[in-house]
């Protein structure tokens, strides 16, 4: 960002006090840069809040202002970011993945769990919500309504024991299933569910255990690890899921994991007291008798709970299991990197049917497109991992909205609209993630200012954040959606041609098409000539929807 002395504002800033928005043209000195050649022109946003004029860094004012900074990176600081995403998706208090990992280390170390056993359970604790994607959509055709909440509700009810629902449980039940149907049709529905109750825990939660096993393994954390996050929903009197184990055959990690879980989800939203008291309640039915004991005795002696308040600060918190990891000073090399990526990317995509390669089909056209312009090898890895990342926000929006066949409402669209921000919210956690969560929370803007969430322009979009946003156009078009099929590659040149130059950037679309044409075996097309006209601008409604949530 440039520093404010630095900063000349050479532009008069029209209807700021009108203005949502408005933009500037500021001519300043790139930090870390030194001489007279680091004069540059450089476009930034400025954005209108009320109190004042705020500087917003987008992907053209960003990209070289980090060249230099060190870009080593530890697995638990990436995992310990992208936990904020799991979060989002079983509509947790934020930052539960964390707190779980502060509680769950704790009660280990108090058990004296062997110190080869430390780092599987750290990591298990950081990922035991990586299969929840998977479920998502499942668990919105059962309630026929938004699945978040009811995800969030599985942790505090003991769904073994359908018959035994709490009032709040039913009133949830009532305030999720159906919404849009009469009293009679809601009823009818939730009977079902008490009915299929069993049915559908062991297809759902054998699907998210096995699924977010499968992730640990494919992430290289061990056995153990994905032991504990594949046998984290069964209790210890043998009624739980997938796999109805009993007392020590379910793995210690995993028992440690479940307690943990509990202990955060019920001092986040009902107390301290309350998550003690249920943790007790349930000693010996779903929890370890042992382990429980260990909890509460922690909790006596005022050991348990530091920086594990939703509202300690997050820094501190993510810092106190940041000094937990053992290995925090082995720095990740480039390949494991992209390999963590591409694993968020398979969560992002098993939220839906419809999107269940979106986020690698992304990255591939990306890629190809970032290749053919001939960017620097590290840019073409930015490009690919932002791709990879760039709807990690999506976890945030429920599957009624994801699958919905027919028109969004507003609220429906405030929802969507939120998910580049937050897909840049928790990418800029990571340090050397910075500039690709920029680029990541840019990939819906359009270069005539008609994109969202902050209606950028093109002086504001770098290369790297048009690839992307080219990339992502291509990807949504040739897949399947609710409301209609996947196009054929001549469909989406036709569709796409109406909006470039003036919403996608046309090098980037002529660079798609030539490498989707030679990978497909088509022939090889000339470079777009475009003499579009005013009509072309104002490409249809239909065409502007069906890329508006890509
Ligand atoms: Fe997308
Ligand atoms: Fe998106």
């Amino acid at each position: 960002m440039i520093s404010t002395p630095f900063v000349r504002l050479l532009g008069s800033i029209k209807g700021a006090a009108q203005a949502d928005i408005v933009t500037g043209v500021v001519q300043g000195r790139r930090p870390g840069i030194s001489g007279n050649a680091t004069q540059q022109w450089l476009s930034i946003r400025r954005v209108w809040h009320g109190d004042g004029i705020h500087m917003l860094q987008t992907s053209a004012s960003f990209r070289n202002d980090l060249r230099d900074c060190d870009n080593s990176i530890s697995l638990s600081e990436i995992i310990s970011a992208l936990s904020y995403a799991l979060d989002l998706t079983e509509d947790a208090v934020h930052g539960h993945a964390l707190r779980s990992c502060l509680l769950g280390m704790r009660i280990a170390a108090e058990a004296q769990l062997p110190a080869d056993q430390t780092s599987s359970l750290y990591f298990a604790l950081l990922l035991k919500d990586v299969g929840c994607s998977s479920n998502a959509r499942r668990m919105g055709e059962i309630v026929g309504g938004d699945d978040r909440p009811l995800k969030a509700a599985v942790k505090f009810e003991d769904w073994t024991k359908p018959h035994k629902a709490s009032v709040a449980t039913v009133k949830l039940l009532w305030n999720s299933v159906l919404p849009d149907s009469g009293a009679a049709a809601q009823v009818a529905r939730i009977s079902r569910i008490g009915v299929s109750q069993h049915r559908n825990n062991d297809g759902m939660i054998g699907l998210r255990c096995h699924r977010g096993a499968n992730i640990l393994g494919k992430l290289g954390m061990g056995e153990a690890a994905a032991e504990a996050v594949r046998s984290l929903d069964e209790h210890w009197d043998g009624s739980g899921y997938p796999d109805r184990l009993q007392s020590e055959q379910i793995p210690l990690l995993a028992r440690i994991c479940a307690v943990a879980q509990h202990l955060d989800m019920f001092s986040s939203t009902r107390g301290v007291d309350k998550s003690i008291e249920t943790l007790r309640q349930r000693s010996g039915t779903w929890f370890d008798p042992q382990l429980v004991r260990v909890a509460v005795s922690l909790h006596r002696r005022g050991a348990l709970w530091a920086n594990c308040s939703p509202t300690d600060s997050q820094d501190d918190t993510r810092r106190a299991v940041l000094d937990l990891d053992a290995g925090k000073k082995h720095q990740l090399e480039a390949g494991q990197i992209d390999q963590i990526c591409e694993a968020f990317a398979d969560v992002v995509d098993a939220k839906s049917n419809f999107t269940f390669r979106h986020s690698m089909g992304v990255a591939e056209a990306a890629f190809g497109i970032a290749t053919a312009l001939h960017l620097s090898a590290d840019r073409v890895q930015l490009v690919r991992r932002a791709a990879l990342l760039h709807d990690i926000g999506k976890l945030s929006v429920s599957n009624s909205i994801l699958d919905k066949n027919g028109t969004l409402n507003d609220e429906e669209w405030r929802s969507v609209r939120l998910h580049p921000g937050i897909s840049r919210s928790i990418l800029e956690r990571v340090g050397p993630f910075r500039e690709m969560a920029v680029i990541a929370g840019e990939h819906h803007e359009k270069l005539d200012g008609s994109g969202y969430p902050k209606r950028l322009m093109s002086p504001d979009l770098s290369i790297e954040s048009r690839i992307i946003a080219v990339a992502d156009a291509y990807a949504a078009l040739s897949e399947d959606r609710p409301y209609r099929a996947a196009l054929d590659f001549d469909e989406i040149v036709s569709i796409m041609t109406k909006l470039v130059p003036y919403k996608l950037d046309a090098d980037c679309f002529d660079a798609l098409v030539r490498t989707v044409s030679i990978n497909n075996g088509l022939a090889t097309r000339p470079a777009m000539d475009v003499t579009h006209t005013i009509a072309a601008m104002n490409a249809t409604n239909a065409t502007n929807s069906v890329l508006a949530f890509a």
